[in-house]
């Protein structure tokens, strides 16, 4: 069977959804991430956008070796040298080059004619070429742009050196028949279509994407572009995981395969929840939390005589544990280490050790770890390497009355501990409260999430939040059974990563002069 391509912007176009801003090594952890599960191409970001993205890419490039690495760029020549200088390291490095096509796109947001529009496409992809082999060309908001117009496009770009021509749904407008139109039409009309890899990139506003990714890859579109979980500008991407499972479960129709280990899905899934704290919906397909659960009694009856039944997918086909197996306070590190790789994580001695002394501490105040308490010690502690310019000392509270008090002292890097004491409409407002009155920061808290990880009063309690700290907004998260201390370390967290970005942006600007100035 012949093989689609399955090309991730989790990174790029995943990261531009509200909330799901990642740090640089947040990113660099997703991309390993996304190495195990397989795909093809990995759009790293958008180095031109700012020094963090720059940066991103950069390192994404130098270590992830076995993958497309894509960098996007507008069809400018500083947005491509930009790209080609994030891409110097890659093994398999790719500059994605875009520019709108449809009228409303020419008339009101470029302002330009469509011959321009051409050549602009034409220059950006000749510079590209000048720096690597690969080149993908996206024609945005194909799917409202004329065919006729939409061919010239691609003929031009193709001549001028494009390998791949991508047909993005921008808008999530377009209906599968559509999608199918269109993709056969330039493959009828377009002299050297033979020559290229035609891709489509599906937008979810009317909850089509993956229909509609799916109907060009049975009209010939051989790449596929999509998020893990679906994140994304807006509704979001076309989901990789249904996508992925589309192609895999109902082979009997597709005409392709694609290289996706899918017994990665959920591990990857996971990570990415962790690190955004965007929880997929309960029941979104393939990686929600109730994808394979029965509850209606006829369906459990169906499911125990026999699964396929009412199951068309094997849980651990998607890499969802079998068992949710409980640990206990007695239980060492090998018991530990092993049920990380049923939970489709390989941890380093390094992560084994941090992970079971935060194993330990939780077993102290729970009688029964679950597999979701060990996601939180792992995503929430042993991986954070966020260095802690802030640490906290103590935390006291009293609540219950009219108003909350509550009591900190942080420890700030350089610095001697300092106590603050303050007062809130309830304990987290209190404890939040005296951390501003410690730094020496502007925050709007944004958004704050409680979620329990697991069942019973004891349930570890992870909080997500999102605050701006001069102008930029951190997600900041944390998993303690007690939600409070939750708060105050989510809160810390996403003071932390401000602090690490602004080291890092002075490191990148000083090696880079005013290279972006976007
Ligand atoms: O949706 C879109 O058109 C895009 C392009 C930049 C590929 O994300
Ligand atoms: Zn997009």
């Amino acid at each position: 069977m012949e093989r689609v391509l399955i090309f991730d912007t989790t990174l790029r176009d995943g990261e531009q959804s509200p909330g799901a801003t990642m740090t640089t090594s947040e990113k660099l952890r997703m991309a390993h991430a996304l190495d195990a599960l397989g795909v093809d191409v990995m759009e790293a970001g958008f180095p031109v956008s700012s020094p963090d993205d720059f940066l991103a890419v950069q390192k994404i490039a130098r270590e992830v070796k076995r993958p497309v690495i894509a960098a996007l760029a507008r069809a400018g020549e500083k947005d491509v040298t930009t790209a080609a200088r994030a891409l110097e390291e890659a093994d398999n490095p790719r500059i994605h080059v875009f520019i709108a096509t449809s009228p409303i796109h020419l008339a009101d947001k470029l302002r330009i004619s469509e011959d321009e529009c051409i050549q602009r496409a034409v220059q950006a992809v000749e510079l590209a070429r000048r720096y690597v082999e690969d080149v993908e060309f996206s024609a945005e908001d194909a799917t409202r742009t004329p065919l006729p117009f939409l061919a010239r496009v691609v003929e031009a770009v193709v001549e001028a050196g494009a390998t791949t021509v991508n047909l993005p749904d921008t808008v999530g407008y377009a209906h599968p028949s559509e999608i199918d139109h269109m993709i056969g039409t330039i493959q009828e009309t377009v002299a050297n279509a033979a020559s290229l890899v035609l891709s489509v990139h599906c937008h979810n506003d009317l909850g089509l994407a993956t229909a509609n990714s799916l109907a060009g890859v049975r009209a010939g579109a051989r790449q596929v572009e999509c998020t893990v979980n679906g994140i994304g500008e807006r509704a979001g991407n076309a989901a990789l995981e249904e996508v992925v499972m589309a192609l895999k479960v109902r082979s009997d129709l597709a005409e392709v395969t694609s290289g996706v280990d899918t017994r990665r899905i959920y591990p990857t899934s996971q990570l990415l929840t962790r690190i955004t704290g965007l929880h997929p919906q309960p029941n979104k397909a393939i990686v929600g939390k109730n994808a394979f659960a029965h509850e209606a009694g006829i369906h459990q009856d169906g499911m125990l005589k026999e699964r396929t039944t009412y199951e068309i997918m094997d849980p651990q086909m998607v890499g969802v544990p079998a068992s949710r197996l409980v640990l206990g306070k007695h239980s060492g590190r090998h018991a530990l280490a092993d049920r990380y790789r049923v939970l489709g994580h390989e941890l380093s001695q390094k992560q084994v050790e941090q992970a079971y002394r935060l194993f330990k501490l939780l077993a102290d105040q729970k009688k029964e770890i679950l597999d979701e308490d060990l996601l939180a010690i792992l995503h929430y502690g042993a991986m954070d390497d966020i260095p802690a310019h802030y640490k906290v000392e103590v935390l006291e509270v009293t609540c219950g009355g009219e108003w909350s008090t509550a009591t900190v002292t942080l420890m700030e890097e350089g610095d001697l501990p300092r106590t603050a004491t303050a007062r809130g409409d309830g304990p987290i407002a209190a404890t939040l409260a005296a951390v501003d009155e410690l730094v020496d920061e502007r925050i709007r808290l944004e958004e704050l999430t409680i979620r329990a990880a697991t069942p019973g009063k004891d349930a570890v309690g992870e909080v997500t939040l999102q605050a701006r700290i001069r102008g930029i907004t951190f997600t900041g998260r944390a998993a303690s059974t007690d939600v409070v201390d939750a708060a105050l370390r989510a809160y810390l967290n996403a003071l932390n990563k401000a602090a690490q970005a602004r080291v890092l942006e002075a490191r990148a600007l000083q090696a880079a002069g005013d290279l972006w100035g976007v």
